[in-house]
């Protein structure tokens, strides 16, 4: 395997850049080449940022298993395509070839065909990071069914919210799923989730942990048990099903500033094209090497750096079903020099927490294998960022700070290791074909560099956001109203002044907590579910090692006798309607909110005053109860 499309030097990254912006078309198009069609495409851009619409390689027509698996099982078949490192150290690691792979995916896919389920048909999968996790999505991708892989930390209402709005007919899901000291019973939270769910007809599910579930007849079928009935047939050849470029490939549920995630839908080619191009670029991904990224397939990042990019690229992934602390702070380490790991790709929240250990855990282990270190998710402060070099990379394996979002299909900005230089705590560099712009609140551009504002992207790439499914409405009005003929990315921005980008957080209501994209409104509809709550009010504080953390201001008219107890009952209420991540750290009882007379909460200042800052609060005499909020900053909640 080769990469036409590697850039291996400063001066070609600037050429192409130029090429991609000069003509992107051409540009792309050309790389389009680099991929199996069974149709090739007759038009490679059609956009329209007024309307929020942007179609890619148009007329074509490809299925990404083919080029993630058949293109690699003709070529090297005994190339290990993914390795899987248990929860356990002392359990068995499992790996599997490019041909394993295809053979099991095709496997699946004959069970979801028996299944009734076929091409545009939605699949939920809720599952542990188990390589069969990897297998249900690219089994759904080969049969033209629309996966919507939910993060197994989600609980049965979230499931079912989103069930409902994909109308999914079937759930891809495990028995329970390990991770560190717990076992989590998923199944039993997707039956719970499915009271809800009348478009659920068929759910898989994969015995793993062996934690006792109801079957239910009719509706519920072993994974092994559908498994050996396509054995038995002679496990054939599955052709894989023809998708036209614009295709919906998958849906990825995330927060928005309003209470209801949405799902974000990528189609097949341009995502296809924006994954390999952004793997083998931005990690330099040499063939054999072993790439280890951290994240949970529940998430982009594992959506498109474990599954499609290496897999594109005819790579090794190495998928890990546990957490960096059990048994100890060891384990990512021990991974590293167990399979030799050549590229990690981690968030900074992992880097805080594991920095916390000090440097024992790392001692005796050999990281020597590390080439290329990449972070994501959230802004990494330099601190971190010089302990990962120091102490990981042994200042000698350059580091990836790559800004993306769950929209924007893989990364948008970030250097290409050992490529383009490196700046501690910035991402740096547009990728060729991203056309970044600053502007003011009022959307006039912010020219020139040592400047900051909103970030917006000029010019469509082969992997943004397609729709919000079943509502275009809403990604219109989220992504490309804002700021007309653009698109807003909700994050904040700085340029120095050599161009390098930093970003600096979101400008909305929504909270980046390690690594996870939560929006205020549905944490606060979630304590708002909880019996007694009048009203609540949400906002991020600065939080050692998770970024940010969620302060809940809550105005509570029950019977509370009893504060701690009252406030471990709304943790219940919404582990229970969004699941633990969205749990806030600290809850104020409040007797109000500072409102404006009509109504609105004035986030700047509770924000302001869960970040300890006292004084300068503004002018809060427009507030409807201005003395709410010395109540308010008296009772705060510090540490
Ligand atoms: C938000 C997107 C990108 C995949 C994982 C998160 C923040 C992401 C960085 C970075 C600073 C970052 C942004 C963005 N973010 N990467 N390298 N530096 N901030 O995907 O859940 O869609 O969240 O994460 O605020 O908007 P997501």
């Amino acid at each position: 395997m080769s990469y036409p499309y590697q850039i291996k030097s400063l001066e070609t990254y600037q050429q192409e850049y130029r090429k991609s912006t000069d003509n992107p078309e051409a540009f792309w198009e050309q790389i389009g080449q680099h991929f199996e069609w069974k149709k090739p495409f007759e038009k490679t851009l059609e956009w329209d940022f007024l309307e929020g619409k942007t179609e890619w390689y148009l007329g074509g027509q490809l299925n990404i298993t083919e080029n993630a698996l058949d293109r690699h099982v003709a070529t090297q078949p005994d190339a290990i395509a993914l390795v899987w490192e248990p929860n356990h150290p002392d359990a068995a690691t499992r790996s599997f070839t490019y041909r394993e792979l295809q053979h099991r995916v095709m496997q699946l896919g004959h069970v979801l065909k028996k299944k009734g389920i076929g091409k545009g048909d939605r699949v939920c999968i809720y599952m542990g990071m188990v390589p069969e996790l990897a297998i249900a999505v690219l089994a759904c991708a080969r049969i033209g069914a629309v996966h919507s892989v939910i993060f197994g930390g989600f609980s049965a209402q979230s499931i079912a919210d989103r069930i409902q709005d994909a109308q999914a007919s079937a759930v891809i899901t495990c028995d329970g799923a390990a991770r560190g000291a717990k076992d989590i019973p998923l199944k039993s939270v997707v039956d719970e989730a499915l009271l809800q769910c009348p478009s659920v007809h068929s759910v898989i599910v994969l015995a793993h942990t062996q934690s006792p579930c109801n079957m239910f007849a009719g509706r519920d079928f072993w994974w092994a048990n559908e498994i050996a009935e396509i054995e038995k047939a002679g496990s054939p050849f599955l052709p894989a099903e023809a998708m036209d470029s614009e295709d919906p490939l998958f849906i990825l549920y995330t927060s928005g500033s309003t209470g209801k995630p949405k799902g974000v839908v990528h189609s097949t080619a341009g995502y296809m094209v924006w994954a390999a191009y952004t793997f083998v670029n931005v990690f330099q991904y040499q063939p054999g090497q072993i790439h280890f990224c951290t994240a949970d397939i529940g998430w982009i990042t594992g959506h498109s750096y474990i599954v499609y990019g290496p897999l594109l690229a005819g790579g090794t992934s190495l998928m890990f079903e546990g957490i960096p602390t059990y048994p100890d702070a060891g384990r990512f380490w021990e991974i590293v020099e167990k399979h030799r790991v050549n590229i990690l790709y981690t968030a900074p929240t992992a880097i805080r927490s594991l920095m916390g250990f000090g440097t024992e855990p790392i001692e005796g282990k050999d990281l020597s294998s590390l080439r290329v270190l990449g972070s994501v998710g959230e802004p990494i402060n330099e601190e971190a960022w010089h302990w990962y070099d120091e102490h990981i990379g042994k200042r000698n394996s350059p580091i990836v700070d790559t800004w993306w979002q769950t929209e924007t299909g893989g990364i948008l900005i970030s250097n290409l290791a050992g490529v383009t230089p490196s700046k501690p705590a910035f991402a740096t560099l547009p990728l060729p074909g991203v056309q970044p712009v600053l502007v003011d609140e009022h959307g006039h551009e912010i020219e020139g560099n040592g400047v900051s504002g909103n970030l917006c992207i000029r010019f469509p790439w082969p992997g943004i956001i397609r729709t919000t499914y079943g509502d275009h409405e809403r990604c219109k009005s989220t992504y490309f109203s804002v700021y007309p003929n653009l698109y807003f990315t909700g994050d904040g921005c700085l340029r120095d002044e050599n161009g390098n980008y930093r970003i600096t957080g979101r400008v909305d209501d929504v909270l980046n907590v390690s690594g996870h994209r939560i929006g205020t409104a549905e944490v606060e509809n979630a304590i708002n579910a909880h019996t007694g709550v009048v009203e609540s009010a949400v906002v991020g504080f600065p939080h050692e090692v998770k970024g940010q953390g969620i302060y809940a201001y809550v105005i509570y008219q029950g019977q509370h006798h009893d504060d701690e107890l009252t406030k471990r009952d709304i943790l219940a209420t919404v582990s229970k309607v969004i699941g633990p991540i969205a749990k806030p750290d600290k809850i104020q009882f409040v007797s109000g909110l500072p409102k404006t007379r009509s109504g609105k909460i004035m986030r700047r200042i509770l924000r302001k005053i869960a970040d300890g800052e006292l004084e300068n609060l503004g002018d809060t005499t427009t507030l409807l109860d201005p003395l709410v909020v010395d109540e308010i900053k008296d009772g705060r909640i510090s540490g």
